[in-house]
């Protein structure tokens, strides 16, 4: 309890503190209700709260509370879970890895950047869109099957690249390929995973579709790019969002002060270097920066005449951008502001989506990723014209509670809520699902 409000996820944003939060939630089934009047935690809390720099600074703990939604009726029960089968929903996984995660390898994961306002945009853009059903239509058919570039996937949920698995759990990314691999799941592998490429298509038993960090010699490009062929994969995405570093504020603020201990597992409190990052093994990277600041179109069209497999470009929120990436030959856009761990003040992903899709019409296909967090969330994407719809830290807080099997829960709590929701719409394919299905709020509209 003592360091929550230091770490700002977007979890504390909105009001959940050990395991409590006010989130009004319609149910399922009754026994998802967990009532939990506990006015000595409430008492702990509120006294922990006036207590807390991070609270003063937002006016004192009347404030703070007026910012979330503690107020409201139905709590979470301060119990964390110990299991993945009672995770009713992806926040409850959160709380049970925050708890078993280094300090500081949680507030990497956490943060954004300066106050984390594209963080929480990304989440708060899918509460300003509602669904319109259709009624009676038969909901016993319902199929989530996508098929994304000749490959076939059990639901439109892919999991995003994240740097590091092994930071949140020993297998890292072997755990989240197994994952992947029982559940059918579209899987990026990240160019700073933690294992590599060769030893994570093993256990996913097919190609991860490869993102790429360009580095700032091509020459290191090169080799990373030839490495993943010979490893099988077809598929690269180029990330265009987070070029220049990054202000990763609540992390430096939430993670622990004394970085002595960081420097026991990596050369430097900074974080892993190239060298602790396996898809650089056998390059050269002296002189060479893990992101390239100078890269522009006319890097995009060497690796595209590079790249002979499917070149999709991660960080794409404009339309403008949207158009240069159809001219420059790319097959596929990734709608992304990296979590918003990037750039602060951007617009929400869900919002910047229909300009995108608007654009580039049926020419190449979109995904989107950023936020979500519900099922639902999935639905509106697919509804505003995403073929496929990614999340990261959610799959990170499975794998930081369980391992593989915290991942694979989080993966059937969407897909279990997307099914739901389009089920309850009246769409039974994921091809069915259209803008018809949304109504969106003016800014989502001009398109
Ligand atoms: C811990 C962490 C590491 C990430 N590492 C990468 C990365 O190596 N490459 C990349 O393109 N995006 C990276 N991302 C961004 C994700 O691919 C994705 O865009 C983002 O997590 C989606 O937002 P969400 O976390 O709200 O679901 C990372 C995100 C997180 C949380």
């Amino acid at each position: 309890m003592s360091s929550l409000p230091t770490i700002r996820s977007e979890r504390a944003e909105r009001g959940s503190f050990a395991g409590q939060t006010g989130l009004p939630r319609d149910t399922i089934r009754d026994d998802m209700k967990r009532s939990t009047p506990n006015s000595t935690t409430r008492r702990q809390l509120l006294r922990f709260l006036a207590a807390s720099p991070y609270v003063a600074s937002l006016g004192g703990v009347a404030a703070f509370l007026e910012r979330t939604p503690l107020a409201q009726t139905t709590e979470r029960s301060p119990d964390v879970i110990t299991s993945p089968a009672e995770a009713l929903d992806v926040h409850d996984l959160e709380e049970a890895a925050r708890g078993k995660v280094m300090p500081g390898h949680w507030a990497y994961m956490a943060s954004g950047v300066d106050d984390d306002g594209t963080l929480r945009a990304n989440c708060d853009g899918y509460k300003h869109i509602q669904l319109r059903p259709r009624r009676l239509r038969d909901a016993t058919k319902v199929d989530m099957r996508v098929e994304l570039f000749g490959a076939a996937h059990e639901s439109p949920i892919f999991l995003c690249p994240t740097a590091s698995n092994k930071a949140f759990f020993p297998d890292g990314e072997l755990a989240v390929a197994r994952a992947a691999k029982a559940r059918g799941t579209l899987y990026f592998l990240s160019t700073g995973t933690s294992t590599a490429v060769e030893e994570v298509n093993k256990a996913l038993g097919r190609p991860v579709w490869q993102q790429l960090y360009a580095p700032s010699s091509w020459d290191a490009c090169e080799k990373i790019l030839r490495r993943v062929e010979a490893a099988g994969c077809t598929v690269i995405a180029l990330t265009v969002d987070n070029t220049t570093g990054r202000n990763s504020e609540t992390f430096l603020r939430a993670r622990p002060k004394d970085v002595s201990q960081c420097t026991t597992c990596h050369a430097s409190a900074a974080g892993p270097s190239a060298q602790e990052r396996p898809m650089y093994d056998g390059i050269n990277m002296t002189g060479v920066r893990m992101l390239n600041p100078a890269m522009d179109w006319a890097f995009v069209d060497r690796l595209r005449k590079f790249w002979k497999g499917k070149f999709m470009i991660k960080g794409i929120d404009t339309r403008e951008d949207a158009r240069l990436c159809v001219e420059h030959g790319v097959d596929a856009i990734l709608v992304s502001n990296h979590g918003g761990r990037a750039t602060e003040t951007l617009r929400a992903t869900i919002e910047a989506l229909p300009e995108v899709v608007a654009e580039v019409g049926d020419r190449i296909p979109v995904f989107v990723d950023g936020g979500v967090r519900r099922g639902t969330d999935v639905f509106k994407a697919v509804a505003l014209g995403a073929k496929a719809v990614g999340i990261g830290r959610p799959y990170l807080w499975g794998l930081g509670a369980f391992g593989q099997a915290g991942v694979d829960r989080v993966l059937e709590i969407l897909e279990g809520e997307l099914k739901l929701a389009m089920g309850n719409c009246g769409t039974q394919k994921v091809s069915d699902i259209n803008r018809t299905y949304v109504a969106t709020p003016v800014r989502c509209e001009f398109f």
